[in-house]
C-alpha cells in the first residue's frame, strides 16, 4: 500500500514538472544570473529538475527493472548510443511494455568501448502534455533529454549546430521514427 501511495505521488510530480517547462517556454524568460553559482543550485528549468527527480535517493532510476526482456547487465550498443549501454524502466513503462503509455520513462545509459566509463544517459518520457495543449501527438508525445554523467543537459555537436538536447529533440525523434509499430520505441521491437 506505502508503495502505490509513493507512486501515485512521484508521478504527480513529473507532471507538475512539466507544467513549470511549458511555461517557462511561452514566457522564455533569461536565467536571471547564468553563471552565478552551480548549475545544480541555479538549473530550475525542467530537465534541472527532472534530473533530480530521476537521481532522488529514494527513486533513483538505477535501481528500477529492465525494460522490454532485457537484463540489467550491460549490452553492447550501437551509434549513436554507448558501445556498451543498460536500459532502465518505470513502473509504469513495465506494465506496458509493447505499448509504453503516458507516464512511462526509459532511461538508457551510454558506456564507452571500455564497458565502465558513463558517457551520457538518454531519456524518454511520455507526456501528455498540459492544459489541453498536447506534448507532439504526431510522434507520440515523447520527450528526450540527453545528459552528461553529472546531469548537465547535452548539446549536439557544433557541426549539428551547438543545439540543447532537450524537449522535441529532432534528431532524437527522426532516427526513432524508424522503430518497429510507430511508437518510437526500438527495445520493444521483438516482444510479441
Ligand atoms: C541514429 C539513430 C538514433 C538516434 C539519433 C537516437 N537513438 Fe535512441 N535508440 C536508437 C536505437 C537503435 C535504440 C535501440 C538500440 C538498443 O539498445 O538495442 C535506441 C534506444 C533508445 C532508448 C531506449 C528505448 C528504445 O527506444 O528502445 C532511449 C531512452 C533512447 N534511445 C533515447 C534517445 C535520445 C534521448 C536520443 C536523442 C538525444 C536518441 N535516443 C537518439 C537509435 C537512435
Amino acid at each position: 500500500m506505502r508503495k502505490i501511495v509513493t507512486f501515485t505521488t512521484t508521478f504527480i510530480v513529473t507532471g507538475v514538472l512539466l507544467t513549470l517547462q511549458v511555461s517557462a517556454q511561452s514566457t522564455s524568460q533569461p536565467n536571471a544570473n547564468p553563471g552565478s553559482a552551480t548549475p545544480q543550485q541555479v538549473d530550475n528549468t525542467f530537465e534541472g529538475r527532472f534530473w533530480q527527480y530521476l537521481t532522488a535517493s529514494t527513486f533513483r532510476y538505477d535501481e528500477w527493472a529492465p525494460f522490454a526482456g532485457r537484463s540489467d547487465e550491460l549490452y553492447k550498443g550501437q551509434s549513436p548510443h554507448g558501445a556498451f549501454v543498460r536500459v532502465f524502466a518505470n513502473k509504469m513503462a513495465r506494465q506496458n511494455s509493447k505499448q509504453p503509455p503516458y507516464g512511462s520513462i526509459l532511461i538508457k545509459e551510454n558506456y564507452g568501448a571500455d564497458g565502465k566509463t558513463l558517457m551520457a544517459i538518454t531519456v524518454m518520457y511520455r507526456t501528455r502534455g498540459q492544459n489541453g495543449q498536447p506534448w507532439d501527438p504526431e510522434n507520440r508525445d515523447w520527450y528526450y533529454v540527453k545528459y552528461t554523467p553529472s546531469g548537465q543537459v547535452a548539446s549536439s555537436p557544433p557541426e549539428m549546430g551547438s543545439k540543447r538536447l532537450a524537449g522535441r529533440v529532432q534528431s532524437c525523434i527522426d532516427c526513432h521514427s524508424g522503430a518497429g509499430g510507430k511508437d518510437f520505441v526500438y527495445l520493444n521491437d521483438d516482444l510479441k
